[in-house]
Parts: C-alpha cells; structure tokens; sequence
C-alpha cells in the first residue's frame, strides 16, 4: 500500500474538460540529446549526436535541448562544435541544461559563448521528497536556490551581451505542492521580468508521473491560471512516462493551457522514457490539425534512431512501429480493400478507411508491403487484394473463396506469413491446369 506521492491544486480547475483536441500545435522542444541521451546504455558520441541533430532539423524542430554541456567533455565539445562550425541554422535555438548551481552555470555560458541564440536551461528540485531527504533544506531554502540561479543568469547573460532566452524546471514538479511550485515559478518570473520580444519559459515537468493525466491537467491550469506576467511566460510541459499516460499527460495539459511541449523521438528517455512527440504530433495530425513537424519518412526516422540510440521501436508504437498498420485477419482485410476502392471511386481526398487511421502512405509506409498481409488468419479479400496489387491480376469473384481458403492451408500448414510472390506462386500451382 502507497501513500499518493502528488499534490492537488487548492482551487478546482477544469475549464478544459470542454475541449475534444489540441487543435495547434505547440512549440515543440526535442530532449533527445540531452534526456534521450542521458538515459541510453551508451550515451551518443560526438558525431552521432552530431547526425541526430541534423535529423531533428530536418523533421523541423525550432528548439533543440542539445545537452548539458558542463556534466561531460563530449557534451561541452558537442555544444561548441555546433556553434564553431556553424550547424546551427537561422530559424534554430539551440538549449543547454544546467543545475542551479553558480560553478554549473558558469561553464554553460562557457559552452554556448558565440551561439547565435540559445535558451539556458536551469532547473532545481521542488518536490517534497526531494526537500526532506535528499537536501534537507526547507522550502524557503530550495526557493533561494532557485531565485538565486536565476538571477546569476540575468547576470551572465547580460555581461555576455549575446542573444539568450532563459527557461527555469521546477524538477519534479509532480511532487511539488502546487502552491509551493507557483510561488517559485513566480519568484523566477519575477527576477527574470519577460516582455514580449524576451519571454521566459517556465517548463513544468512531470519527471515522475505520479497521477491520472487529468489530475496533471488540473495542476498546469492552475500554474497557468496564477502565473505572474502570464503573457510572457511560455508554459512548457515535460512530461515522463512512468504510468503509460505522458501523451496523456501532454494532450490534456495542453488543453489546460500549456504553450509547450518537450519530448523526444519515439518516446526515449529516462526509465519509460520521455513523452513521445511523434505520437503527440500524429494524433494531431490524424484530427486534421497540422503538427509542423515532417513526419512522412518515418522508416527513414526509425532507422536513424535505432542505429544511433541502439534502442529498439517496438513493433507495435503507435504510427511507426512495423505492424501499425498491418491487417491479417480476413474481415480487416475485406474492410480495407473495400474501404480503398470506395475511397477511390468516391471521394479520393478523404480518409475513411476502415482500420486505418490514416493513409500509411502519409508517414512513407506501402500498402503491399505493410498493410495486407497473408497468413493463416487471412482471406480471400486480402488475397485478391494482394494480386491485384503487386502483379496487377484481377482475381474473378467465383474463384475467390477456393483461392483464399487454399493460401490459408499453406500458411497454416508451414505456420508462416506468406509473401505475394509465395501467394502467387500458390495461384499459379492451383490454376495451372486451366492456364
Ligand atoms: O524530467 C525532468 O524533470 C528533467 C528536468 C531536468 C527538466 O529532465
Ligand atoms: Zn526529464
């Protein structure tokens, strides 16, 4: 039996409830080279860094969390080669992750000295656990540290004279009294006094999930509801995964107020990682929203993640995994090929497939190759299907039913998938004697 480890705000919030989806898409912030990296069994060297941002360019992040340059010598080179070689192009804002702590943040702006612009990262731990155990200061203390943090940034930016937007983490902040986590956002806020060409980011993590996501949503409403200088203030949320809900998390935050969202490519990142913003992008895109993000090579994005991570995309990850959009069964099939040849007599610019949430061709998968497929729970719809579309043969509706009953024996019988060439190969064996 556990004690509930999150806080409920004092007033009720729930204003969006009312709300069906996100209907714009947020400022998306990729953590994948700081938070993805930080939690694989080998963090990324240089250069594989190096090619995953160029990836993240490519698919058209705005904002990119590059690392923590003052925790290791490959993250600081990391961060001053990008700006050295001039990698960073003009419509990018490279991040950078520091600890509120004067010697760490010193050797950050070190790191991002000469970056055409860049967010500075601070964050310290809020929550009430954290306070009691691990740092035994009281909440007066752990507001200072941040108040403090912040105003050495205001300090070095400012002597630095370069061009830097600053963002502040009240770390677990799904531990933090709700009232406490405000009153040091504010702090922060106040110090920091974002107008409207210099916002601030207040980013609100969930580093632990620890409640329902409506629960979550209740808690950004109401930081977004009480936040001094709201206007100006940019409300990030950075939810994790412990509980399978951060794109939960993320959905209903962002009806609740939130601007922002930090995550990462299919979902990497500490223990079950960060949310997944490939996810996030494709359930707006799915409700006909536009994500900004270019998601329609996603094999491409796969095979660039899994080389560079060594993590595996679960056959089965919404909208990229490898059986997402894979029918076997004979009444899914049947519904699909009948879906595709009305789409196309009817109306060929709307999507209402059955099965299939959106066209697969939208994020670069093939319909012969991923979505009819023959095996022993087929039938005789996915079987004409896969003929007519690979070679091109009409299969005669009286044949149908003996064809596709024969092609589910010889996959059961070998008790494998069968390519089109195998089903063909079956036709041809079958029908041969009338050929
Ligand atoms: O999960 C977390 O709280 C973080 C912070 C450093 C933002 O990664
Ligand atoms: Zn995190």
């Amino acid at each position: 039996q556990y004690e509930r480890g999150y806080f409920m705000p004092p007033v009720k919030c729930n204003d969006w409830v009312n709300k069906e989806y996100v209907d714009k898409a947020p400022i998306w912030c990729s953590v994948d080279l700081r938070d993805g990296n930080q939690a694989l069994v080998e963090p990324m060297s240089l250069d594989e860094k190096l090619e995953f941002f160029q990836m993240l360019v490519e698919v058209g992040f705005k904002e990119i969390e590059i690392g923590f340059p003052a925790a290791s010598e490959t993250e600081y080179e990391f961060c001053r080669t990008l700006i050295e070689k001039n990698m960073i192009p003009d419509d990018v804002t490279i991040q950078v992750l520091t600890q509120a702590r004067p010697h760490i943040i010193k050797k950050t702006f070190e790191a991002v000295k000469g970056a055409p612009r860049a967010i500075v990262h601070v964050y310290n731990s809020t929550s009430l656990a954290q306070r009691e155990q691990v740092f035994k200061k009281s909440k007066e203390e752990v507001k200072q540290i941040a108040i403090e943090g912040a105003k050495l940034l205001k300090e070095l930016a400012e002597a630095d004279g370069g061009n830097f937007l600053f963002e502040y983490s009240p770390e677990s902040f799904t531990g933090t009294e709700p009232e406490y986590a405000l009153e040091v956002c504010n702090a922060v806020v106040d110090i920091w006094q974002p107008t409207p060409d210099k916002k601030c980011i207040i980013n609100l993590p969930a580093t632990v999930e620890m409640s329902l996501p409506h629960v979550f949503a209740s808690q950004i409403e109401y930081m977004s509801k009480y936040m001094h200088n709201r206007e100006n203030v940019i409300i990030s949320l950075h939810p994790h995964n412990d509980r399978s809900t951060g794109v939960a998390d993320a959905e209903l935050g962002l009806l609740a107020g939130a601007d922002r969202i930090e995550g990462t490519l299919f979902g990497n990142g500490e223990r079950t990682g960060n949310v997944d913003i490939i996810t996030l992008a494709m359930n707006m895109y799915m409700q006909g929203v536009n994500p900004e993000l270019d998601l329609s090579d996603m094999p491409h994005l796969a095979e660039v993640f899994e080389r560079l991570t060594q993590m595996k995309i679960d056959d089965r990850h919404p909208w990229c995994g490898k059986l997402v959009f894979a029918a076997f069964s004979g009444s899914h099939q049947d519904a699909i090929s009948k879906g595709m040849h009305y789409r196309i007599e009817k109306d060929p610019n709307k999507w209402t497939v059955p099965y299939l949430p959106i066209n697969p061709e939208d994020v670069g998968r093939t319909y012969d190759s991923d979505v009819i497929r023959i095996n022993s729970q087929s039938g005789k719809g996915g079987v004409a299907y896969v003929l007519e579309h690979n070679y091109g043969m009409i299969v005669p509706k009286a044949m149908r039913e003996d064809l596709g009953y024969a092609v589910k024996d010889v996959s059961d019988v070998h008790h494998k998938e069968l390519s089109p060439d195998e089903v063909l190969e079956i036709f041809e064996k079958r029908y041969k004697k009338y050929t």
